[in-house]
């Protein structure tokens, strides 16, 4: 066994301590310069893990809620019918187990609770770009299972992996939930998971959540909620710039929309721009133009077929050890194992 043992402690210790409602100095130097890149391109986009900030999160918490949105629910039907199978293919050995983009950890409790049942050790490693979603998993999690050895790591993903490949030879179980990896662009998810299979160790798992296609009207409804709550998370991107960069964004001047491009397999998200318009960012000393009808690119979530899961799993040095889907078929959270 290649793991070292580790003392019992519900501390948790989070990298970076969770702040008020704006982000750190480096974190929004960088948001700037994303910001600068994105406007000025065309088509105009902006990175959707700037919706994330304490805004977007809690917004996002309400969209889970949503009936329209059927992703959670699904996923939350697979771990309670088959967590237990899932920690019986793992082994309750010694892990770490690391969740990539945790969000709010109501999925992961259910995980987290077979492990409790078999009195394994563990520590849990909730990694997210947003702080306060660290700080209500972290929250949450203490509160529902006591106990609980918990180390929160406020980080974008990239960084969150070079800190995962210096840990020691601890055998890893990482959780990449919720078809966060659908937010990436083919190739990006490509590049993602060769950089979590270097960061893992030889015979480490992964957990990761996929959204199925599907008939292309309850994706859609999906995304275009009756509350307009999604269209809050969307304009949450210019409503951050606005408070964090000086932004003069009038937001009923954007419109959310978003479309299903058969093509790629992906539901795309955008702000289209109601008239011709100059919108001042002052920290960027900069004005951009939109035109009457132009878009700002802000989410792509990809939809998958089981022949392409299978695909990125083995092109990227994985072994699948089994796909779970919930009962309509509409979900999938596929169990895959690095092999070195
Ligand atoms: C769609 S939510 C899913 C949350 C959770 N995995 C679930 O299934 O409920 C995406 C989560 O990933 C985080 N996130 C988005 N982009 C990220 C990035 N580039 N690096 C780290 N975390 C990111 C967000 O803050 C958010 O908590």
């Amino acid at each position: 066994m290649r793991s070292k043992k580790n003392s019992n402690s519900d501390r948790s210790y989070p990298m970076e301590l969770p702040d008020k409602e704006v982000s750190s100095p480096q974190v929004q130097q960088k948001f700037a310069k994303d910001v600068l890149e994105g406007l000025s391109r065309l088509p105009k986009s902006l990175p959707c893990k700037y919706i994330y900030d304490k805004q977007g999160t809690d917004l996002f918490q309400q969209i889970m809620a949503l009936p329209e949105y059927y992703l959670t629910n699904c996923e939350i039907e697979i771990l309670k019918s088959y967590g237990k199978d899932m920690m019986n293919m793992i082994g309750y050995q010694q892990i770490n187990l690391v969740e990539l983009g945790a969000g709010n950890g109501e999925k992961t409790r259910i995980l987290v609770q077979e492990l409790m049942k078999k009195k394994a050790e563990f520590t849990m490693i909730p990694i997210d770009i947003s702080q306060w979603a660290i700080d209500t998993f972290t929250r949450n999690m203490k509160a529902r299972i006591p106990g609980i050895r918990i180390k929160g790591l406020v980080s974008e993903y990239f960084k969150g992996l070079r800190w995962l490949s210096n840990q020691n030879k601890q055998s890893n179980v990482v959780l990449f939930l919720g078809s966060n990896i659908g937010n990436f662009e083919p190739p990006e998810a490509d590049t993602f998971l060769s950089s979590l299979w270097n960061a893992c160790n030889d015979r480490d798992f992964l957990l990761i959540g996929f959204d199925l296609k599907k008939e292309i009207p309850v994706l859609l409804d999906a995304y275009n909620d009756s509350q307009g709550i999604t269209d809050l998370f969307n304009l949450n991107l210019l409503s951050r710039i606005n408070r964090e960069l000086g932004g003069h964004f009038d937001l009923e001047q954007f419109k959310y929309q978003s479309n299903y491009d058969s093509v790629s397999g992906s539901i795309k998200s955008y702000l289209i721009s109601q008239q011709n318009q100059s919108v001042m960012i002052d920290k960027l000393n900069r004005s951009f133009s939109f035109e009457t009808g132009e878009s700002i690119h802000t989410e792509s979530s990809t939809k998958y077929q089981l022949e392409d899961i299978e695909d990125l799993a083995r092109r990227n040095g994985f072994s699948i050890i089994h796909h779970f889907f919930d009962s309509r078929r509409y979900f999938a959270d596929s169990l895959w194992q690095v092999t070195k």
